[in-house]
């Protein structure tokens, strides 16, 4: 969900320009294909493609012809210093992106091989298959617990398509909070205003609210940011158990983070894709140097 601004924005200036049509987008290159996508090393079939991806905000190019697979299976921690664009690609992921004043872009992105630009594609639908968690905790603090994990499903007319009454939405809250690990902390307070849990516990009822939109991607821009190593370490332990279930996109600025939680990662640098690749390959045997000074700490 955008705060405030994005949607003021978004109606203030309707859809952004529409990307070139499937056709008349290049075939990427075949090196390029096996520089950023090594059938060797073990990437499955793809749940998420970009091919061809560059994005500009007004004359201001962010993201150059990005080509990524992204594995149904699996966590995918996309990485790379303040400002390389990484916010930018997984917002691009679930069509907020163009919320942003602005915004434009050219490529094509596909989820389960289906153009998620395309004409007859609802952002507020995909959004609810591509859900996403951010750097600063967002619930609604004045609502209730219970309400904060049912308002994606309010805000997208879904909640209507629950069967079975309060009871199954009832059943729907607690599910979400057991998967996000906070039912326990919660269980006898649903009624309390959600802006009254810690920090950590915020971040968990917003990954509550995006789970009971039964999503099929979850994507965490920096979801542990803003929180203390107790907090995060419960984050993380949630990524483990919830990667079972969903196709993880985590962005994170902490490089041991994405050594502990992801399964491949993407160092992104200057709005380029430097080099994809399987986590511990990434950060043991880097092939490119500017991979390797990164993960290194020489600059970032
Ligand atoms: N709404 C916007 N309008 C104009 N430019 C923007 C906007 N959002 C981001 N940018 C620019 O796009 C580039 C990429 O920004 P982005 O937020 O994707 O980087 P990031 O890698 O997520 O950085 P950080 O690690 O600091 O979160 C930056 O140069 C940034 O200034
Ligand atoms: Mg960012």
């Amino acid at each position: 969900m955008g705060d405030a601004s994005d949607v003021v924005a978004r109606r203030a200036l309707g859809p952004i320009s529409s990307p070139v049509a499937a056709s008349e987008v290049e075939a990427p290159h075949p090196e390029r294909r096996a520089r950023n996508l090594d059938r060797d090393e073990g990437l499955s079939t793809a749940k998420l493609t970009v091919n061809a991806l560059t994005a500009w905000f007004d004359d201001q190019q962010v993201l150059t012809d990005i080509a990524m697979e992204i594995p149904a299976e699996g966590v995918t921690a996309v990485i790379g210093p303040s400002g390389c664009g990484k916010s930018t690609f997984i917002r691009i992921l679930n069509r907020m992106f163009e919320m942003k004043r602005g915004a434009r872009l050219e490529g094509r992105i596909t989820l389960d091989g289906e153009d998620i630009y395309a004409r007859d594609v609802d952002p507020v639908q995909l959004r609810r298959r591509v859900g996403m968690v951010f750097q600063r905790p967002n619930p609604f603090p004045a609502m209730s617990v219970r309400d904060n994990v049912l308002a994606g499903l309010r805000l997208t007319g879904k909640v209507r398509q629950v069967k079975g009454g309060d009871g199954a939405l009832e059943r729907l809250v607690r599910q979400s909070l057991e998967s996000a690990a906070l039912w326990d902390d919660v269980k006898s307070r649903l009624d309390a205003p959600g802006g009254q849990l810690s920090s950590g516990q915020q971040q968990r009822l917003c990954i509550a609210r995006a789970i009971a939109m039964e999503p099929e991607v979850l994507l965490m821009d920096e979801p542990c940011s803003a929180l203390d190593p107790m907090a995060t370490a419960r984050i993380e332990d949630l990524i483990h158990a919830l990667k079972a279930r969903y196709t993880i996109v985590i962005v994170t600025h902490n490089i041991q983070q994405a050594a502990r939680v992801s399964d491949r990662t993407a160092f992104f640098l200057q709005g380029e894709l430097v080099e994809y690749g399987p986590t511990d390959r990434l950060f043991t045997a880097p092939r490119d140097p500017r991979t390797e000074d990164y993960v290194t700490g020489k600059f970032g």
